[in-house]
Formats: structure tokens, C-alpha cells, sequence
């Protein structure tokens, strides 16, 4: 199963896609899925974010599959070019594609596996935020017994998970194992900025959930639009219920993205025809797509956050916007100065460089005997 996403063009401004854009996406899939080279697909978009979700049986990373992808997205950059949509092509990095889109700007998320009896999948698909969002719901599905009743009931879940983390900043990874290593676990995961969970699996190897985890900063070395991620969770049957799995997006945590990617601000659970982020740009969303697998088709999708049960989320994420906006340009609603290192601090830091002096305010005073 592969997610792999970009923002090739916003309508209007970064609040959502042209469906223009959705149907030329629709119909080169189609035409690839008649063709036979993936099994099925789906299309649909988070915000100024078009995702494509597609199963065949070439496993991940593979060069065809990134390519179509990749093919999918110049085209919807050439009409999105042609509409004027903002920031055509935002997320392509490169000209020219080579082998895979790792590296390039657009995001994914892949896993390979062997269809259960039943196969239940939901894939989260959020805008305005970045991959360490999907850090605390995780945690929370795969670790946490208040929040997943089955890793107390449910026998296969009993000895835990295993969770990659990605030191985003240093390029190197670890895996770490619940729920013994839960405290050092936290502490990694908790700042979410430079460590980001990568992929779970059940102690027995199987593989449960999988993580987009690509920063367009890092990879251009600017600001060129936040990352956006996507996530998929295999559910039931010896791993987390649905309904355990959408549980912890009932509380809007903070993230950072939102405006001009530099602001924190609640995640809002939200259905995907409501995924049209304008205030501020935002608040950040995320959608939850449903789907049963049959033989590789993509049964769905239901829209699972497009449920009244979630109104409370939204409203709190609403609440919490109106009080991170009151902060203006303050932190802790803009982002710590680490993370403005892309845009226009060093700029500012540069100019202004020469008329800064020397300060003994804090300095540890000498004792004069
Ligand atoms: P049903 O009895 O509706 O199948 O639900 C079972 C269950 O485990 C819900 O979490
Ligand atoms: P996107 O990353 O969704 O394009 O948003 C960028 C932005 O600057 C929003 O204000
Ligand atoms: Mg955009
Ligand atoms: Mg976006």
C-alpha cells in the first residue's frame, strides 16, 4: 500500500485543491489500474494536499510506483500552472525524477503486507503541520492502556509494540520497545521537532502502522511550505480497534505548521469535504480515510472523522485557535527560533548583526580578591 502526497497548487491561496487537479489525478491512476500496473487507488486531498492512495503487489519504494506518482503530479502542475493555482508546484523539488520521490519534496508513506481475513486500514491524511504530529496519537494508540483497551484485553496485544524513531536533525534512527521503554520513549518522541516515530510493529514482527516522515526544509534547506504528512494504521484483530486507533485525535494537540508553516496550533479532527483549512490558513486538520482491503481493492473510503462524535474535538480545536492567536507573533504560537531558522530569522540576524554590543547582565562576576 502506497500514500504518497504533494501540494502541486492551491486553491484558493493554501486552503484546498482545484478539482480540476483531483480529476486529471483520478484519471491517470485509472488508466494505470486498467493497464494493470496497481491494483486499485484513491484519490482525495487534506487541505492544498493531493493524495494518492494505491495498493499493487510491487512493494515499497518502488521506482514504477513513485514514477506514476511523480508523472501524476507534473501533470497536475502543468494545469495547476495554467489556473494560476498558488504555488504551482510547491512541492516538486527536482525537475527530473530518479528512481524514487524520496528526497524530491513529495511525502509517503508505504507498508507491505499480507491481506488478513479481514484487513481493515485507516490512512491520516493532515495540512498545515509536519510529520512529529502523528508522535502523541502513536504513542497513545500503541502504548497508552487509557486510551487502547485492547492492550489490557486482547491477548496478541499484551507484549506490547516496537517503535522506530527518527532522529530527523542528525539522520539516524532507533527502535525502542513497549511498554518497557516507555520513560525514554517519551523523552525522544516528546520533541517532536527533531524526533519523529517512523513506523510500529507488534513484538511478532508484524507490521501495524507506518509514517511519512519527509521535511521539506531539511531536504531544501528553506521554507518552501510545511510537510504535511500521511499515516497508515492497520486496525483489529490482534492490533487496535478503529475505534481505538481514531481515539486520541478526540484531544486537538498542539502541532507546529499553520501559518506560513511557523505557528503551533490544535490539530482539528475533521470530514474531508470540511479539509479546507482558511483561518489563518488553518487551524491544521486531519482526515481519517476508512478502508476494508479485498484481494488489494481498496474498499472505501468512509470518512471517518465525519462523525458528530468528534464535534467536541472541534470545538475545543476551535477554542484553543482563538487563545494560541492571541499570542500574535509571540511564542509559543510561533514556532521556537530553531524552527524559524528557514525563513526570514537569519536575514533579520544578519542585518542587524553589527548593532548588537556587549551585555554583562548575566555574566558570573570575578571576585576582585
Ligand atoms: P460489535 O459487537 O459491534 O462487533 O463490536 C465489537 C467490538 O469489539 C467493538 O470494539
Ligand atoms: P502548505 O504547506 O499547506 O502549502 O501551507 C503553507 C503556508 O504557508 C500556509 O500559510
Ligand atoms: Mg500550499
Ligand atoms: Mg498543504
Amino acid at each position: 500500500m502506497s500514500v504518497i502526497k504533494a501540494d502541486v497548487g492551491g486553491y484558493v491561496g493554501h486552503s484546498s485543491i482545484h478539482m480540476d487537479l483531483y480529476d486529471a489525478a483520478r484519471e491517470m491512476l485509472e488508466i494505470s489500474k486498467q493497464k494493470g500496473e496497481i491494483i486499485d487507488y484513491h484519490v482525495t486531498h487534506c487541505g492544498d494536499d493531493l493524495e494518492l492512495i494505491m495498493t499493487h503487489q510491487k512493494g515499497i519504494e518502488n521506482s514504477e510506483i513513485h514514477g506514476l506518482a511523480w508523472d501524476t503530479f507534473v501533470m497536475c502542475t502543468n494545469i495547476a500552472k495554467k489556473l494560476k493555482l498558488y504555488g504551482a508546484g510547491q512541492d516538486l523539488l527536482k525537475d527530473s525524477f530518479s528512481g524514487t520521490v524520496k528526497g524530491m519534496g513529495p511525502g509517503f508513506a508505504e507498508m507491505e503486507f499480507e491481506e488478513r481475513r479481514s484487513e481493515p486500514v485507516i490512512i491520516f491524511m493532515a495540512d498545515k503541520t509536519s510529520p512529529g504530529a502523528w508522535n502523541l496519537p502513536l504513542y497513545k494508540i500503541f502504548a497508552d492502556p487509557f486510551n487502547t483497551a485492547g492492550l489490557v484485553i486482547d491477548p496478541a496485544m499484551h507484549e506490547g509494540f516496537v517503535f522506530e524513531v527518527l532522529d530527523i536533525r542528525k539522520n539516524r534512527k532507533i527502535l525502542l520497545s513497549t511498554p518497557e521503554e516507555i520513560y525514554d520513549l517519551l523523552m525522544f518522541i516528546g520533541a517532536t521537532g527533531q524526533f519523529v516515530l517512523k513506523n510500529v510493529h507488534r513484538k511478532d514482527g508484524l507490521q501495524a502502522a507506518v509514517a511519512s516522515t519527509q521535511k521539506l526544509s531539511l531536504i531544501a534547506g528553506k521554507y518552501v511550505g510545511k510537510d504535511d504528512p500521511v499515516m497508515i494504521v492497520r486496525c483489529q484483530s490482534g492490533l487496535p480497534a478503529v475505534g481505538e486507533v481514531l481515539e486520541p485525535f478526540a484531544f486537538p494537540h498542539l502541532v507546529e505548521g499553520w501559518m506560513r508553516g511557523s505557528h503551533n496550533g490544535p490539530l482539528m479532527p475533521v470530514a474531508t469535504r470540511e479539509a479546507n483549512p482558511s483561518r489563518f490558513d488553518g487551524p491544521p486538520r486531519v482526515i481519517a480515510a476508512g478502508f476494508q482491503i479485498a484481494e488489494g481493492r481498496l474498499i472505501g473510503a468512509r470518512d471517518l472523522f465525519d462523525d458528530p462524535a468528534f464535534d467536541e474535538a472541534r470545538k475545543k480545536a476551535n477554542q484553543v485557535a482563538d487563545y494560541m492567536r492571541r499570542h500574535g507573533p509571540f511564542e509559543p504560537h510561533r514556532l521556537g527560533l530553531e524552527e524559524m531558522e528557514y525563513t526570514t530569522m537569519p536575514l533579520i540576524m544578519k542585518r542587524l548583526e553589527e548593532r548588537f554590543f556587549v551585555s554583562e547582565e548575566n555574566v558570573l562576576v570575578e571576585s576582585k580578591a
